[in-house]
């Protein structure tokens, strides 16, 4: 099954006058403009991107977590091979699509503002159908919408019969709702009241104190490098709980306006929408933890979320010029004297300096929406 309808409830006709008609207020319009004009990239043009592997990197990363979030959730299961019914807000193109797919979801239930981008989406769900279907039946039913998050409630515009969903998932698309205090309430009751008593809200945002530190040390108005760029438009100051608005550029993928997420006005929203923080982690803590183990180190391999150094390739030794391997030639060196020196050929894992410090810019955090259970522990330890 597939629907694809734009902030109605199902049944109402989709009139594209009507698209046109409908005005986004705050800065959504300019959102769903911005995402709607990234054309789509072909695999050439991909592989050309001098950040391919930061994007690799970041895919790698949502996977880890929708890997260890879909077992927290079947951890708490009568029967832990059913498959699991996922929201994800802010879906854009359906890049996650593959990874929860590969993690046995039966339903999907997809919003996005950008029409365009919920457009990819839609045909990229339909082609795994088509593919799948060649081979053992489709890999899991969907539905989409064409949605503002922070403004309009998904719940009446979702089939009834699919919620409440195990996973809510919000990658990369959170911090736009911290524009002010009624739209980041808005997110959290709309994730809220989708989601079952025990299931799991996963998210990935800018980090508002790295991004405020690295802001303070460059001591203008922005800070950034050949790839990314942050820009407050002002030196660094006092800056609103809500509403803390800054500019990101990344080559070619986003040059939007963004809102600062201040973690623990996030966790208190959350509470009072009735979810619990299962932890916090910023990409380069949970880089160290699933590298580590040998599911993390395949994928990463098998992902190419890594480039490999020295690659003798042109780029890398025109970056090397540069100073962007600096780190992955020290660590080179280290490893080759411990290993005695001799003419062992000595190839490691890295991200260039730029990339890292971008994907190093984000943080994920999960949250937990309680079961009576849970309740009755909460309360107990609230009385302590
Ligand atoms: C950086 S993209 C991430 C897409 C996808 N989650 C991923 O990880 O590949 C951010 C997406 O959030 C969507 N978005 C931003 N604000 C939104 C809102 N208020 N309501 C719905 N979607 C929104 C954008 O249109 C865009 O598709």
């Amino acid at each position: 099954m597939t629907e694809y309808r734009r902030g109605k409830r199902p049944g109402s006709p989709d009139n594209s006058q009507d698209r046109n008609k409908r005005q986004r207020i705050g800065i959504g319009g300019v959102v769903a403009a911005h995402y709607n004009n990234i054309q789509e990239k072909s695999i050439e043009d991909r592989f050309q991107s001098s950040i391919i592997h930061m994007r690799s990197f970041n895919n790698w990363i949502k996977s880890m977590l929708i890997s260890s979030v879909s077992d927290m959730v079947r951890g708490g299961m009568w029967d832990a091979q059913e498959p699991l019914t996922v929201l994800d807000i802010g879906v854009g193109k359906g890049g996650d699509l593959g990874k929860w797919s590969k993690h046995g979801i039966k339903h999907l239930i997809g919003f996005d503002i950008a029409s365009e981008s919920l457009a990819c989406c839609k045909s990229r769900f339909q082609d795994m159908q088509r593919n799948s279907r060649r081979f053992n039946g489709p890999p899991f039913t969907a539905e989409f919408y064409e949605a503002d998050f922070t403004r309009d409630r998904l719940k009446d515009m979702i089939n009834p019969g699919n919620i409440p969903v195990d996973i809510v998932s919000c990658q990369f698309s959170f911090h736009y709702c911290f524009e002010s205090f009624a739209q980041a309430d808005h997110t959290l009751a709309n994730v809220s009241e989708c989601l079952k008593d025990g299931g799991y809200f996963m998210l990935t945002f800018p980090d508002a104190y790295n991004i405020v530190h690295r802001w303070k040390a460059a001591g203008g108005n922005e800070f950034g490098n050949r790839i990314c760029k942050v820009n407050f438009g002002q030196p660094p100051c006092q800056l609103p709980l809500f509403g803390a608005k800054y500019r990101f550029s990344l080559e070619g993928v986003v040059d939007c306006p963004e809102f600062l997420v201040y973690f623990p006005a996030l966790v208190e929203i959350a509470k009072r929408n009735g979810l619990t923080l299962v932890y916090r982690k910023t990409f380069k803590e949970l880089f160290d933890e699933h590298s580590s183990t040998s599911a993390g180190r395949g994928l990463l391999g098998r992902m190419q979320a890594l480039e490999t150094y020295p690659s003798g390739e042109r780029n890398q030794r025109n970056l090397e010029s540069i100073g962007e391997y600096e780190h992955a030639k020290r660590f080179v060196a280290n490893l080759t004297k411990e290993s005695g020196g001799g003419d062992r050929d000595i190839r490691v894992g890295t991200l260039s300096k730029s990339e890292w410090e971008a994907a190093s810019l984000y943080t994920a955090a999960v949250f937990k929406k309680p079961t009576m259970a849970d309740r009755a522990v909460l309360s107990i330890e609230d009385d302590d």
